[in-house]
């Protein structure tokens, strides 16, 4: 909104920043939470969207990367590195640009959304592409920032990050007047859902909220390690972003889940795909296909009972549609064009 000066500056008495601080920021936050009039139609629930993509960046990544490089640049480092399926370098890129200071982000070889290479791409990251997947990339990462710590490790392993992206919780409590009954997420690495529940807890203990939401963590099918409860060597979904076998915060999500009285649960790629459609073709919101696990989470836990007709519910959808049109475009039937004639395009309406 307007006079907005970026989460750590709104948040600033619960971030961990000093006084004297050079603040690297792009205004992020202060993102809304819509309404979703058919979910809530579809689920008798009254359900609502975080729309995480109207960051600067179009992810919740920028959340965290404003505290992560903030007190990278305040401890004097001059250079981040992380590990992405894409997100995470696409803000890591723009907050280290912001700050003066380089860049260098590994990928899982041809397994990121064409959109978040581009931002890496113009903030003028260095991209290095790995031949293994994400897990392999943050195992890189953490070797290479251990053996150089001039080097500041920017993934979600890094505390700083989780700080900043606890203040999505502040925020739909601060619109809601209360915490939701259920939050549902996708769940790839597993910061998110720990800076979530982080920030419900903080909330509570300064009583500003009587109650905790319980916490619904979703992954894709073909990579549910929390689900199955054992890593998985070769993750695999069409949700990129979320193709990962082996989360970091593994501990932190199962006792977010277990402390909340809340679940994990997997989505096929067919359901994720088709809340995708759901969101986008109904509610007016477009975003990427992981974002869209949360609302296929909801969905499957409604018609299972676990989420209850009435209940208040926030789908955290987390990064922008715009940043993978190769999915939204897949399947698209094409369509010759027509010359430049009002009768032609009378006709392709069907009105004759
Ligand atoms: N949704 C999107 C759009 C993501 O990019 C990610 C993670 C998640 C959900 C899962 O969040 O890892 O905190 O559980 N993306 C990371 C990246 C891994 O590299 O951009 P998580």
């Amino acid at each position: 909104h307007r006079g907005w000066p970026g989460l750590i500056e709104a948040y600033r008495d619960r971030m961990p920043v000093q006084d004297d601080w050079k603040i690297v920021t792009l205004l992020e936050g202060a993102t809304p939470l819509v309404a979703a009039p058919v979910l809530s139609e579809i689920t008798g629930c009254e359900v609502y969207l975080k729309v995480e993509g109207l960051n600067p960046t179009g992810s919740f990544k920028d959340r965290g990367m404003t505290m992560a490089v903030t007190n990278a640049v305040n401890h004097g480092k001059k250079a981040v590195l992380c590990a992405s399926t894409g997100n995470t370098s696409a803000s890591a890129a723009a907050y280290a640009t912001r700050a003066g200071i380089t860049c260098a982000v590994l990928i899982p070889e041809g397994k990121i959304a064409m959109g978040k290479l581009a931002q890496a791409v113009m903030h003028g990251a260095k991209v290095i592409q790995v031949k293994g997947n994400f897990d392999d990339c943050l195992e890189l990462a953490r070797k290479v920032t251990s053996d150089y710590p001039e080097i500041e490790l920017v993934n979600s392993v890094n505390p700083a990050r989780i700080e900043g992206q606890k203040t999505a919780s502040f925020e739909i409590v601060d619109v809601l007047g209360k915490a939701p009954d259920v939050h549902a997420l996708p769940v790839g690495n597993a910061g998110n859902i720990t800076a979530y529940w982080k920030g419900y807890r903080e909330y509570h203990a300064d009583g500003i909220i009587d109650s905790l939401p319980r916490m619904l963590g979703v992954q894709a099918a073909g990579a549910a390690p929390l689900v199955n409860g054992a890593p998985v060597s070769e993750p695999e979904t069409i949700a990129t972003a979320i193709r990962i076998g082996s989360p970091a915060s593994w501990n932190q999500a199962v006792d977010a889940k277990d402390a909340s009285g809340g679940m994990f649960r997997a989505a096929t790629d067919e359901k994720i795909l088709e809340a995708y459609k759901l969101v986008a073709g109904q509610e007016g919101v477009f975003v990427e296909p992981a974002s869209a696990a949360s609302v296929a989470g909801l969905l499957a836990s409604r018609e299972e009972g676990w989420v209850k007709a009435g209940e208040t519910v926030v789908c955290t959808v987390t990064g922008n549609g715009l940043k993978d049109p190769d999915t939204a475009l897949l399947g698209m039937p094409k369509v010759d064009a027509i010359g430049v004639d009002p009768v032609a395009v009378a006709q392709a309406l069907g009105v004759n």
